[in-house]
């Protein structure tokens, strides 16, 4: 599979195809999607929530996210892998902003870093990019101001969201994340941005679309937003191989002489 590069995936929207990006946070998993085909991986800073079984994703470090993204770089040689930046992200001075996301690109292998951004961080974009550093970015719900917003809302400022989204564009951003907001504003932009949109919860206006890996998979945690379509069942199929497993060594069917020694 050749690789795919920062502008061949821009290129897919001049060229009219859509994109298809899920979230990876592991090695096996990225090697996977990567078979499957998948135009990029995303190690997002969810995994706080769908990994490490937290709250929100406020409590993950960059360390964590250099973690993660090193091992799906290396299960996804030939994918685009973004990343990331995790809480306070651009908020802690353009000089360490650059370092931080410098070391991204440096330890994992990844391509690009991810930033949830409006028209007021048009600089730390622009400063990023000026460093030879991608940046995709994401407007409309911006899961890092859960606190701030009071859980996790559909964002219905219409003209905001343009706004912010050719800001984006304006600074250099190469993608644009769109999240969790109505389907004809998320359209709207894709039509007047050169850059792709990629939607979450934004409808099918979007160039691209992504999904977090355990959504697709049917391995919910709790409640599942409208958002999501999930693919299979692999919550409950877990579930029921791991009660076979145990049914069987507490019955003395597995090992069985086919898994033994001579
Ligand atoms: O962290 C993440 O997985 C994300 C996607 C939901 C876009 O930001």
């Amino acid at each position: 599979m050749p690789q795919m590069s920062v502008p061949a995936f821009v290129e897919k929207k001049k060229r009219g195809e859509k994109i298809a990006m899920l979230t990876a946070y592991d090695y096996t998993v990225a090697k996977l999607l990567e078979a499957a085909g998948v135009d990029g991986l995303l190690v997002g800073d969810s995994l706080g929530m769908v990994v490490q079984g937290r709250e929100n994703t406020l409590p993950v470090t960059l360390d964590q996210m250099i973690y993660h993204a090193e091992m799906v770089s290396r299960g996804a040689p030939s994918s685009l892998v973004v990343v990331d930046l995790p809480f306070p992200a651009q908020f802690v001075g353009t000089e360490k902003l650059i370092a931080n996301a410098a070391r991204v690109l440096k330890e994992s292998a990844a391509q690009a870093v991810k930033l949830e951004s409006s028209a007021a961080d048009a600089e730390a974009i622009s400063a990023l990019t000026a460093a030879g550093i991608p940046v995709m970015a994401h407007c409309g719900l911006h899961p890092q101001a859960v606190h701030q917003m009071g859980g996790y809302r559909v964002q219905r400022d219409e003209k905001q969201l343009l706004v912010d989204s050719l800001a984006m564009e304006k600074a250099g951003a190469f993608a644009l994340v769109l999240e969790c907001v109505p389907a004809a504003a998320a359209t709207e932009v894709s039509r007047q941005l050169t850059i792709p949109t990629i939607g979450i919860g934004a409808g099918a206006g979007c160039d691209g679309q992504i999904l977090v890996i355990q959504d697709l998979l049917g391995i919910p945690d709790g409640n599942v937003p409208k958002h999501v379509k999930a693919y299979a069942a692999l919550g409950e199929q877990i579930v029921a191989v791991a009660e076979d497993y145990c049914t069987d060594v507490r019955n003395g069917n597995f090992p069985a002489d086919e898994q033994s020694f001579e």
